[in-house]
């Protein structure tokens, strides 16, 4: 099977009007159904397999989003790599940067967080997940953004919240004790999934407001747009700019 590479698409990046669609794919999974069909086809010439996250209509909450079913759905047409986009909150970024984060700490509870289940017949299986990202592809979009001039850092702690809600300015404080740099509601199980199967993972987070308490008073629905707006053309011009080898 082709190496297709894998977009996972956030809040701003529900479609990629340039993705050339060559055909759609509804994939029946043991989890569920995944978010929305799969939609194969190119983007700046890159066979991709394009997936959004919160479904075509962006009507699926962070803690609703089949996460596993996704993954499992985009591993069984033959990909190896994954690259999942979302906008967070900045604890120590600023609104407007892009981030490929290198560490994860999970707040989120009460998600269907792995495909390990009792009791098969099978060993259970402990994943390492140290690194719970892969290098090779962090590097690649590291790469892109220089490539296409865009401010990016090149590591940072994605902290994991349960949503719908944002944070409480507390919370963010106890996030920022803990090491966070970020924060946001999707990047947990995806990534945990991802390495379950053994898949090539990596996060592009875009940084589209300050985190709870960290900015001049309450953080608003206008203010995330419009910064989203915005990041989000830098998300596309860092992605045209992929130079993908054969995994
Ligand atoms: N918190 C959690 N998730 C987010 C935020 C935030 O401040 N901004 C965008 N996604």
């Amino acid at each position: 099977m082709t190496d297709r590479i894998a977009i996972v698409g956030g809040s701003g990046l529900a479609w990629l009007e340039e993705l050339e669609i060559e055909r759609q794919k509804i994939v029946v999974t043991p989890y569920g159904e995944p978010s929305a069909p799969l939609a194969f086809g190119h983007f700046a010439g890159i066979p991709v397999v394009f997936l959004p996250r919160h479904g075509g209509e962006h009507t699926i909450p962070p803690h609703r989003v089949n996460y596993r079913a996704n993954i499992w759905a985009l591993e069984s047409v033959g990909v190896k790599r994954i690259i999942s986009v979302a906008s967070v909150g900045g604890i120590s970024m600023e609104p407007g940067i892009l981030c490929v984060p290198d560490q994860i700490i999970d707040y989120t509870w009460g998600r269907d967080h792995t495909f390990v289940e009792c009791c098969e017949t099978t060993p259970i299986k402990h994943v390492d997940f140290s690194q719970p990202y892969c290098e090779e592809l962090r590097h690649i979009l590291i790469k892109a953004g220089r490539n296409a001039s865009v401010r990016i850092k090149t590591e940072g702690t994605y902290g994991a919240t349960q949503g719908p809600r944002l944070e409480s300015a507390a919370e963010i404080q106890r996030m920022h004790r803990d090491g966070c740099d970020l924060v946001g509601m999707t990047g947990m199980p995806e990534a945990a999934l991802a390495r379950e199967l053994d898949l090539c993972f990596a996060h592009l987070s875009l940084v589209v407001n300050w985190a709870a308490g960290l900015g001049k008073g309450p953080i608003t629905a206008h203010e995330i747009q419009k910064n989203l707006d915005a990041s989000i053309e830098l998300v596309k011009s860092l992605l045209k700019n992929l130079e993908l080898s054969q995994a």
